[in-house]
């Protein structure tokens, strides 16, 4: 084992910097799926994972999968998504596929009795193609085939995306894991202020909250901005804007409930022109799914009851419905004695944000390890790390590594 993990909690930290410079919009971070910005990034990554030691290859899903051989049967998975949001941060997602290869390197290659196979996974956060985790739903066979069809702001099809990155969406079935990945660990920021204000460095996440995605489409009738009295306007923008106070009211009265419309299209889009319709996302977490449930429910029916009165119609496109997921009690367990045995004191945790974890727990045993995220700052430039952090959670994951080969608990399920 290296003796200098803070040197290399540093280079995990200057490589997902370095990583930040392939966007694609000068001046902030952007890096959405199978842009060639993206590619670029992957080539970094895989440069540093054949350096390692790693066999790399790039699935027809574009995940990027690195492989560090064992002496026997079996496979760790490590990983997280090298895609952002627009204007994000660093940290989101590279920060795991970083500190999984600063993992394989400190081995120095020596070989455990376990492979461990690192992925980057090529998209999580749904900026694309307006859906998410299409990464990580690749591996465990969920990619539902209606979705090539979809297309991105562009009118590139998803279909048209991968073949154009070279890859053959005939064989995304291909992608699905192979029976040897016995469980998958991710580490992530936290992307809240929980450990912040705990003071603590690391947590064990025992359950991601789940997801509804949507979009709500109000519309009214475009007409002339100085010409149509106040009274006889169906102007799909005020429509939308009493409903999104809606969204935030019910979220606010509802405990444990997050809402938010984070996107609002209008059209014709000038400003001399009462608008004729408006597309709003709308995001609903809650770590209770029947909650979720009731609470899109009445969202949508606000919705209606707005526009019926405004003379308005609202047309609704549910894109996701993701259950909340529990974290397999066992490998957190090992998880939080991993950073125990480190000296730092672990806090279990519920993950309000999506992960590729949620997805991968559906087929094997998961966990994730969260690090600090500073003033709890996320999906924004400023996101960071701290150095000390990095480097427990690298003490932390070379404890795991120990403890799956002295528990031998690398079987398959
Ligand atoms: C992923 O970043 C999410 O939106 O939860
Ligand atoms: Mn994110
Ligand atoms: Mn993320």
């Amino acid at each position: 084992m290296p003796s200098d993990l803070r040197a290399q909690a540093e280079k995990v930290i200057a490589r997902c910097r370095y990583l930040a410079q392939f966007t694609e919009e000068p001046g902030q971070i952007k890096r959405t799926f199978l842009s060639p910005t993206m590619r670029i990034c992957m080539q970094a990554v895989q440069g540093w994972m054949e350096a390692a030691g790693m066999a790399v290859r790039t699935d027809a899903a574009g995940n990027l999968h690195g492989r560090y051989a064992g002496t026997g049967g079996g496979c760790l998975m490590v990983g997280s998504h090298l895609d952002t949001v627009p204007d994000g941060g660093a940290f989101d997602g590279m920060l795991g596929v970083m500190l999984g290869l600063a993992m394989v390197e400190a081995l120095e290659g020596e070989k455990l009795p376990f492979a461990i196979e690192l992925v980057g996974f090529s998209e999580e956060e749904g900026v694309r193609f307006r859906f998410p985790f299409i990464g990580s739903r690749a591996l465990v066979g969920r990619l539902d085939p209606g979705l090539l069809a979809h297309r991105d702001r562009d009118g590139i099809s998803l279909t048209e995306a991968l073949t154009g990155f070279g890859l053959d969406p005939l064989q995304i079935k291909d992608c699905a894991l192979r029976e040897e990945v016995a469980c998958f660990l991710e580490f992530h920021i936290e992307q809240g202020i929980l450990l912040e204000s705990e003071d603590l460095s690391l947590g064990v996440v025992q359950a991601i909250a789940g997801q509804t995605r949507a979009e709500i489409t109000f519309t009214g009738r475009a007409s002339h901005a100085g010409t149509t009295p106040m009274r006889l306007r169906n102007d799909a923008v005020a429509g939308a804007a009493e409903w999104v106070g809606e969204v935030e009211r019910l979220a606010l009265d509802t405990p444990g409930l997050v809402a938010t419309v984070g996107d609002l299209r209008t059209h014709p889009g000038a400003g001399n022109i009462v608008a004729g319709q408006l597309r709003a996302s709308l995001d609903v977490r809650h770590a209770d799914d029947s909650i979720r449930h009731r609470a899109v429910d009445t969202l949508l029916a606000q919705a209606d009851s707005i526009a019926a009165r405004r003379g308005l119609t609202v047309g609704t496109k549910i894109s996701m419905d993701q259950p909340a997921v529990t974290m397999d009690p066992g490998m957190c367990a090992l998880a939080m004695e991993a950073i125990r045995s480190t000296g730092v004191t672990p806090l279990s945790m519920v993950s309000g944000a999506g992960h590729d974890a949620m997805i991968l727990a559906e087929r094997v045993p998961t966990t994730m390890i969260f690090l600090r995220s500073p003033e709890g700052l996320s999906h924004h430039p400023e996101e960071s790390v701290r150095p000390q952090d990095v480097e427990n959670a690298l003490a932390a994951g070379l404890a795991f590594l120990r403890h799956m080969n002295k528990e031998q608990s690398i079987q398959h399920a």
